[in-house]
């Protein structure tokens, strides 16, 4: 699709946050004092995690819906998505007395089928169908043709766009005195970063835009290097709010322009922002929720002594991740460690390993062994646990003077994703 270039005005997005502030009225902007000390400057959390639908998503798709005439309306509308579109979807669908049909790859699970039953009511329709989620996009596309239903996209919308815009005005009307010095903002396929970036670039042009993207899923990053809008082959899904193997051709468009610049963050960083806003403010976040935070760390000279804002997407986590997130949280930190060790298949060589090579404070928290007799040396797989990544060199040390047999698996992705 070839997008000629497109300006979204704040006039638009203003009247957008008009039509919008009665039925997703303003989220807080808070100052957050533990992450202004860490940082040395003034940190303010713009929360859409405490939005109705606990993500800025019911913006876009309330604006999107309300903007179409009666007889569209009459049809239908249709979505794909098996995350916070859904749920924006489907209250905008109730609060507008409008029938909708969500289309839902069958692997959803089913706390996130009941929300959005929840918000839809006796409006919406869940279909699931399809393994994966681009399944369950081409049978909304095809329910949209063949019925004339509204599709509404979850991104690559202007109205969408202008939605999601309206968290920018939020945020610049409750501004502290001086102008925000930098905004961070989460990216997945552009929907509030184009919106909130042209909202910033025409209201505040000296604010800096950081546009905020998962380490395995680079689809703005890659397409901005690349100078046109490039579908990635293969994304990391974990962060799944922001992981898209292409951004919308609108938004590429317009995020180009307006974003001053696009960072990926690793995984684990992430996970390690959601166990600490978590532990230190009781904020639960989901992982693109907490993109806009864990970027601080990687920006720590440039923000000294300036005043930022971190948009807190969304706060949809799935409790049952938690195993996983603490796990690549660790990982990334790099306090716990895999290793396939090949012991000698005699008595005593498990307690010669754990008596010379573990140290005082190392834990083994991980152990898997079968003793096979037909071989001189059986491998063992242990993940051992360490207070501080400083224990990790001397470990190290201490297996090759004894002479251990061993493989690191930590960077081995294949062995490793079997384990974790
Ligand atoms: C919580 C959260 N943050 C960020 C994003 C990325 O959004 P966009 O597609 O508007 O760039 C999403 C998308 O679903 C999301 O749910």
């Amino acid at each position: 699709m070839v997008v000629e270039s497109i300006n979204i005005s704040a006039g638009a997005i203003l009247r957008a946050y008009k039509r919008l502030k009665d039925v997703a009225p303003p989220t807080p902007l808070q100052y957050s004092a533990v992450l202004s000390e860490r940082y040395n400057c003034a940190v303010y959390l713009k929360r859409e995690d405490l939005q109705v639908v606990r993500s800025y998503k019911i913006r876009g798709a309330y604006n999107k819906i309300s903007s179409l005439d009666k007889k569209t309306l009459s049809k239908g509308v249709v979505c794909a998505s098996a995350g916070n579109h859904a749920q924006g979807f489907a209250l905008s669908c109730a609060l507008l007395k409008v029938n909708g049909t969500v289309y839902m790859p069958a692997t959803t699970t089913k706390q996130k089928t009941s929300q959005v039953k929840m918000f839809g009511r006796a409006y919406v329709k869940i279909e699931l169908v399809g393994d994966t989620f681009d399944d369950a996009y081409l049978e909304a596309i095809k329910d949209s043709e063949q019925n004339k239903k509204a599709f509404i996209h979850p991104f690559n919308d202007v109205k969408i766009i202008e939605g999601q815009g309206t968290v920018g005005h939020e945020i610049y009307q409750d501004s502290p005195e001086k102008p925000f010095d930098y905004l961070f903002i989460p990216v997945g396929g552009g929907g509030l970063s184009a919106g909130v970036g042209s909202y910033f670039k025409e209201v505040s042009p000296s604010t800096k835009l950081i546009g905020l993207e998962p380490w395995g899923a680079p689809a703005m990053k890659t397409s901005i290097d690349n100078g046109k809008n490039t579908e990635l082959k293969t994304i990391d899904k974990f962060v799944d709010g922001a992981a898209v193997k292409k951004v919308g051709d609108i938004n590429f468009e317009i995020c180009k322009e307006v974003l001053d610049e696009v960072r990926l963050i690793p995984e684990g960083k992430i996970c390690s922002t959601i166990l600490q806003l978590y532990n230190e403010a009781a904020i639960v976040v989901e992982p693109a929720g907490a993109l806009s935070i864990a970027a601080l760390d990687f920006y720590k000279e440039k923000i000294k002594g300036k005043n930022i804002c971190c948009i807190v997407s969304g706060g949809n986590n799935d409790i049952t991740r938690m195993a996983e997130i603490t796990e690549r949280s660790l990982l990334y930190e790099r306090l716990r460690h895999y290793f396939i060790i090949r012991f000698p298949q005699r008595a005593g060589a498990l307690r010669e390993f754990l008596t010379d090579i573990l140290g005082p404070n190392d834990d083994i928290f991980f152990f898997e062994y079968k003793k096979k007799t037909s071989r001189s040396a059986g491998p063992a797989v242990i993940g051992i646990e360490l207070k501080t990544p400083d224990d990790y060199d001397p470990l190290i040390e201490r297996m090759n003077t004894h002479q251990i047999h061993y493989e690191y698996l930590n960077e081995n992705d294949d062995l490793f994703e079997y384990l974790v």
